[in-house]
């Protein structure tokens, strides 16, 4: 159940070469426990990893590695309208989208192709082309990894916010997730307002839920890298949200700096455009670069870059960005 001395290279999408002392693949939430209990998981750090898809690993992880593969997707409810569905941990977060788009449900289609497994989807709420996964979720499933009690949190106690949930704060560590319940919808309408998205579901035919799919997995492809090709963690950086009063000042000097409003007085200023303004955009140090078409993705650019390496380059950048704009880059990946 539990094995020893193991690469984690597989395991992270940076695709950094490090190695964990003990590894743990739970395929049940009996046998989740059933590791949590072990003498192994008693005498040791415990780190749950998903997908790898946010994570960067410095060094080897001396302790115990859980890699939650629970994988069924069951039904749970449905009426006319919506279907509640209750989705394993260790499913991809792609696959599930796929299953849901061929049987015409809607609500996650903009999610498509983005990397990493269902357990993580409510860590750091994914989002992306004006959705975000908490629009969907009902509850969270898992295990108390103190008490090694079953917890169910409602969508309220997850404390849904842009990348953030009580995942990331209050309950950081302390949980492992076992499985999500998302309500789809079965009629409805199709969210094309990001970009250009719309026109690029128009020239693919029909305003369908297949080809909103389509036209977001386009997107993304001439976008960002595949993580097979080229190591990564997708955005590298939150998008900043800064007073309205400092934008101005940008804006004076930048008249075309992207920007959205967040409220009346804050918005979010797109990391990419600071990193790119920086003179970041295709530069490298070493083994890591920034990746020539979206400016916030940092890549493994040859397979042998250490996450040392990656940490230089993204402690540069913020160093660059925040003398040039005064604005302090935060990191959207979780650094081992
Ligand atoms: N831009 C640049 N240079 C670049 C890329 C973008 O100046 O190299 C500017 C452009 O003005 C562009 C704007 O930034 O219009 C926004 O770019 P994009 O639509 O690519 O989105 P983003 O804000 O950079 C966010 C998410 C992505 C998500 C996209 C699409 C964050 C941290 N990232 O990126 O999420 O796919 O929107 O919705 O919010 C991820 O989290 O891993 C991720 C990829």
């Amino acid at each position: 159940m539990i094995t020893n001395n193991i690469s984690l290279k597989e395991y992270n999408t940076l695709n950094i070469s490090v190695k964990t002392t003990y590894f743990a693949q739970p395929k049940t939430s009996q046998e989740t426990i059933a590791v949590l209990k072990s003498d192994t998981a008693k005498n040791n750090s415990i780190f749950i990893l998903g997908g790898g898809s946010n994570v960067l690993f410095k060094s080897d992880f001396d302790g115990l590695v859980i890699h939650p593969c629970i994988s069924d997707i069951n039904i749970l409810d449905e009426n006319e309208d919506t279907i509640k569905v209750e989705v394993g941990a260790g499913v991809e977060w792609d696959s599930f989208v796929e299953w849901a788009t061929n049987r015409n449900l809607y609500g996650i289609e903009n999610l498509s192709l983005i990397p990493g497994n269902i357990g993580a989807c409510p860590v750091q709420n994914i989002g992306a082309y004006g959705v975000e996964v908490k629009d969907v979720i009902t509850s969270v499933q898992g295990i108390y990894l103190d008490s090694l009690e079953s917890f169910s949190l409602s969508n309220a106690a997850c404390k849904f916010d842009y990348r953030n949930s009580v995942f990331k704060q209050e309950l950081k560590n302390k949980t492992l997730i076992t499985s999500v319940c998302f309500e789809l919808r079965k009629k409805g309408e199709l969210n094309l307002n990001y970009g250009s998205i719309q026109k690029d579901v128009e020239a693919l035919g029909e305003r369908s839920l297949l080809n909103a799919r389509k036209a977001i997995i386009a997107v993304r492809n001439s976008k960002l890298p595949d993580p097979k090709e080229f190591g990564n963690v997708g955005s590298f950086f939150k998008n900043p949200i800064i007073d309205i009063a400092i934008a101005k000042d940008i804006f004076k000097k930048y008249p075309s700096a992207p920007s959205y409003e967040v409220s009346e007085s804050l918005v979010k200023i797109p990391a990419a455009w600071l990193i790119e303004q920086a003179g970041w955009k295709g530069k490298s140090i070493g083994n890591a670069a920034v990746h020539k078409n979206q400016a916030l993705v940092l890549i493994n650019s040859n397979g042998q870059a250490t996450g040392t390496e990656i940490l230089e380059l993204a402690g540069a950048i913020v160093s660059d960005v925040e003398k040039k704009f005064g604005i302090s880059l935060e990191k959207e990946v979780n650094v081992l």
